[in-house]
């Protein structure tokens, strides 16, 4: 089984906020050892959630922050970069993580931490991917995983993928049918990310040493 980081299988942190298709589809893909990576710990900044009800059925180990929790965001950062960082993660995967990771938590992972937001970046970013995109009445869509750095979805591309907009669209079915598209990028380029490894070069994100 190849790995580009010296431990077999890659170890993967998945931060979470939500319903979770994206970590179940990461959880489902790292039941094949050919898929080089493993979901080793579930991270989350709010309790009673889908996603940490998925990675519970899975075996896998979770832990909560909540900002409200910590005497400020500082702390809730380090917090969190610490209970991270605990699990020993080669890469680290912001899967429908609602919130900014700051100066700590990049100090820890910069460069090895990715995540998916559902939209074609540079348009739209932000909480409000989908509903931007089709208040602004665009044809296409899609979504972006990008290494993350501390602006709000600006960090370099890994990957992005395209959906249609279609005319009789809610905010509701397009981001499904985003969500769909956006699994199997995810899944894809993770499992690459760790099988191949990965390079940054003036933004632009190759796959391979
Ligand atoms: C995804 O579309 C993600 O990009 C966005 O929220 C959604 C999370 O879905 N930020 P899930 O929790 O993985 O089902």
């Amino acid at each position: 089984m190849p790995s580009a980081f010296p431990r077999r299988p890659a170890r993967l942190v998945v931060l979470v906020s939500g319903t979770g298709t994206n970590l179940q589809a990461l959880l489902d893909a790292s039941r094949n050892p050919a898929y080089g990576a493993q979901v080793v710990a579930v991270g989350a900044d709010r309790d009673g959630i889908e996603a940490l009800a998925r990675a519970e059925r899975a075996g896998v180990p979770t832990f909560v922050h909540r900002v409200k929790d910590h005497p400020d965001r500082d702390s809730w950062d380090e917090a969190l970069a610490a209970s991270v960082a605990a699990a020993e993660p080669d890469l680290v995967v912001l899967a429908g993580f609602m919130k900014l990771v700051g100066e700590r938590f990049l100090d820890a992972f910069g460069g090895r931490c990715v995540n998916t937001h559902p939209a074609l970046s540079p348009a739209f970013p932000g909480m409000r991917g989908p509903a931007d995109a089709l208040a602004y009445g665009v044809k296409v869509t899609g979504a972006t995983l990008f290494v993350v750095d501390a602006g709000v979805d600006t960090g370099p591309i890994v990957a992005q993928t395209v959906v249609p907009v279609e005319d009789d669209d809610t905010i509701e079915t397009l981001h499904e049918r985003i969500k769909g598209a956006e699994r199997q990028m995810l899944v894809e380029s993770v499992g690459r990310m760790a099988r191949e490894g990965f390079t940054i070069t003036d933004r632009k994100v190759r796959f391979g040493k």
